[in-house]
């Protein structure tokens, strides 16, 4: 009798500390669309109670925590490309995370070595090609893609959009400044047409003739794949995916990442960080590639049949944080070549 008694009391006790370390609501401010993030947080909402309000913004989420300062409303951060996820981190807007749990579930190059930002999910970056225009086997690597013989025959969005910095800024961490601008400048010559558009703008120029290759982040082909619009379904018919860097002895295919960290002065840190743990949990994980086609950072997590179908490749595991630190020297060459 007197044990039940106490364990009614240790439990009521456990209860109370509970809710008074989880605050029942977290403000996300949001780079990512709504679309994109609802699903994982209504499961997240039903697991642990804690409820979501999300500010979704394309641009000036960084000015608005710089302005609120102290009394910002902020606890989570969500945000994709590296780029935009070092600028909280460069202006001191991110508090440390101490975590076993994301300590374990994200690998230590997609991680800052501060503990204040991880990846959540990862996209590559990849060639696309017309099945009958460009053989599979002439293109093994992005390197080629500045070989003269494709002049004329390549699109590509502005070098200064961050998925291309990016992949400029992986450039130069593989061949240095020199080699990776005389890239650039081969790349800029055989281009189309004046870079413009987005992604998908390069995949609807493949279908209409006016490129055969084109680079885009892996997760346009599936949104493509299974658009609404039939339109857009049949871009993709003709369509070859090429992994980049895949040989014994290359880099494997640039990657990019989406990310968290949790607002510097978050009133409710435990909440803010029970929700990058849940976002890392292998429920979560599956959800990236099921609702976005993007790839698990969780190492314990496989990807999706369909991602799986689009081909199994080797990722280039430079640690992501130094695609951020090259990326003003990418923008200087892609000003100077004119991509
Ligand atoms: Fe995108």
């Amino acid at each position: 009798m007197i044990f039940k008694k106490l364990n009614s009391f240790i439990f009521l006790i456990v209860i109370f500390f509970h809710t008074e370390i989880y605050a029942k609501e977290i403000n996300i401010y949001s780079h990512r669309q709504p679309f994109l993030i609802n699903p994982f947080l209504e499961i997240f909402t039903n697991e642990t109670g804690i409820k979501t309000n999300v500010i979704y913004s394309k641009k000036g989420l960084v000015q608005r925590l710089q302005s609120e300062g102290e009394n910002s409303p902020a606890d989570v951060i969500l945000t994709v490309d590296i780029g935009r996820l070092y600028i909280y981190e460069d202006k001191n807007l991110l508090a440390k995370i101490d975590s076993n749990i994301l300590e374990k579930n994200v690998p230590s190059h997609l991680k800052s070595s501060n503990n204040t930002w991880f990846a959540l999910s990862k996209r590559s970056r990849v060639i696309v090609v017309d099945k009958d225009r460009v053989n599979k086997d002439e293109i093994l690597r992005i390197e080629d893609l500045a070989d003269p013989k494709w002049k004329g025959r390549i699109c590509s969005r502005p070098g200064s959009h961050v998925y291309n910095r990016a992949l400029m800024a992986s450039i130069i961490a593989e061949h240095g400044e020199v080699e990776a601008e005389k890239w650039a400048n081969g790349l800029v010559k055989n281009l189309a047409r004046r870079p413009q558009g987005n992604d998908r703008a390069q995949v609807k120029s493949i279908y209409e003739g006016e490129c055969d290759i084109a680079i885009i982040n892996n997760y346009y082909f599936g949104k493509l794949k299974y658009s609404e619009d039939p339109k857009q379904r049949e871009w993709i018919k003709n369509l070859l995916l090429i992994f980049p860097n895949q040989g014994i002895n290359d880099r494997g295919a640039h990657i990019n990442i989406s990310g968290g960290g949790v607002a510097k002065y978050s009133k409710n840190k435990e909440s803010a960080i029970a929700l990058l743990e849940f976002l890392t949990s292998p429920d979560a994980q599956k959800l990236y590639g099921e609702i976005n086609f993007e790839y698990p950072v969780n190492s314990r997590v496989s990807s999706t049949k369909e991602l799986i179908s689009w081909g199994e490749f080797k990722e280039d595991r430079l640690p992501i944080i130094k695609i951020a630190e090259l990326a003003p020297n990418a923008q200087k060459i892609i000003d100077r070549v004119g991509w």
